[in-house]
């Protein structure tokens, strides 16, 4: 487990050894995703592999966070359903092993919605109105900030809290809202004088985050990615497409992999330390070209895919399976939400 780094903020440096002296407690992982569409290769080396390392070790609640995508898609939500087997599907198929880890569907569980209620009272507006993810967010929207997605970091908080997770495995991109994750945590202790929850910590994948075939960022809007539902043939037409270092126009030109944007970025990811070096030094003196470059990349991209394909047709094949999975994952995330609720509600003298 050695893709699991600090987070670069200097007051939560955590390394391996650190989560080893945490109390017992602390040490249950939570994450999640939204279910908006299907997952591909950067999913999956960015946060999967890392989340199916994680499972072995720890306690893990893994979200199907549908909720926080209505937060930015109300209006149509015709796939959302659809979405959230996909996803099942997907997370099983990439190793994801109901046995060890839970995976559950947020909207199942109404005590996330009450939970998100209390801790918004304790929740200063300022907080919120600052996070420069929400920010950012809010900047790519074409209408105003609705009510719902301005709370996107305190539901968040709550899906971490209600489970009592102390370790939090997401991207750059997350920190922020995980600095007020932190934030309510410590405020709701001290403001009800408990030690109820833990202060959640990010744990960073060391990954990088995989680009496009385009040298774009890897997404399903720009054409770019590779799923993991797509076939070794698919998978190879798509890997014929990417680009390569651009100064190396004719075959004889000897190439850099420093300048090959993606081919060479993926070696880095999905090839062995030998055959990365063996590719580098096969471009510098122009004895491989680009095209049996990228096969050997395809061959190798396809057979690290063959067992995840395989656990892929096989779920899919019977979605029944799926969905049973995930109520019976979503009963068990439910009961450790209802405890921490009755705790909550205890603190604060409701009724
Ligand atoms: N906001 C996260 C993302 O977009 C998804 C998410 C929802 C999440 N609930 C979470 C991540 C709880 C970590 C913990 O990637
Ligand atoms: Fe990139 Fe390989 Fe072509 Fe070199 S030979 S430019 S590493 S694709």
């Amino acid at each position: 487990m050695t893709d699991i780094f600090a987070s670069p903020s200097a007051t939560d440096i955590l390394n391996l050894k650190e989560i080893e002296k945490l109390p017992a407690s602390a040490k249950v992982v939570m994450s999640g995703m939204r279910p908006t569409g299907k997952l591909h290769l950067g999913h999956y080396m960015g946060v999967l592999k890392n989340w199916i390392a994680l499972q072995e070790q720890y306690p893990c609640f893994f979200s199907i966070a549908d909720w926080h995508a209505l937060t930015t898609k109300y209006d149509d939500t015709t796939s959302l359903r659809d979405n959230i087997l996909e996803m099942g599907l997907d997370w099983l198929a990439a190793g994801i092993d109901p046995q060890k880890a839970t995976m559950f569907v947020q909207s199942s569980i109404p005590e996330i919605a009450e939970l998100h209620l209390l801790l918004s009272m304790i929740t200063p507006a300022k907080w919120v109105q600052t996070d420069p993810t929400l920010k950012d967010m809010v900047a790519m929207l074409h209408e105003d900030l609705s009510y719902g997605l301005l709370g996107y970091p305190v539901l968040q908080t709550v899906d971490i809290l209600s489970v009592r997770a102390g370790l939090v495995p997401v991207g750059k991109d997350q920190l922020a809202h995980l600095e007020i994750s932190r934030d309510i945590a410590r405020r709701f202790n001290h403001v009800y004088q408990t030690a109820l929850f833990a202060e959640p910590r990010p744990l960073l994948t060391e990954t990088p985050m995989l680009l496009g075939l385009d040298g774009r960022k890897m997404g399903k809007s720009y054409n770019n990615a590779i799923f993991l539902s797509d076939s070794a043939d698919e998978t190879w037409a798509k890997v014929k497409t990417a680009i390569t270092d651009p100064a190396r126009i004719k075959r004889t030109d000897p190439g850099n992999p420093e300048h090959c944007e993606v081919v060479y970025k993926y070696y880095q990811v999905f090839a062995s330390e030998n055959a990365q070096n063996l590719a580098a030094e096969e471009c510098r003196t122009a004895s491989r070209g680009c095209m049996d470059c990228k096969k050997l990349l395809g061959e190798m991209i396809n057979e690290q895919m063959a067992p995840i394909r395989e656990r892929r047709a096989l779920y899919a094949s019977d979605k029944s399976q799926v969905e049973q999975l995930l109520k019976t994952g979503s009963e068990k995330a439910r009961a450790e939400c209802q405890e921490t609720l009755r705790q909550v509600k205890a603190l604060m003298k409701l009724f």
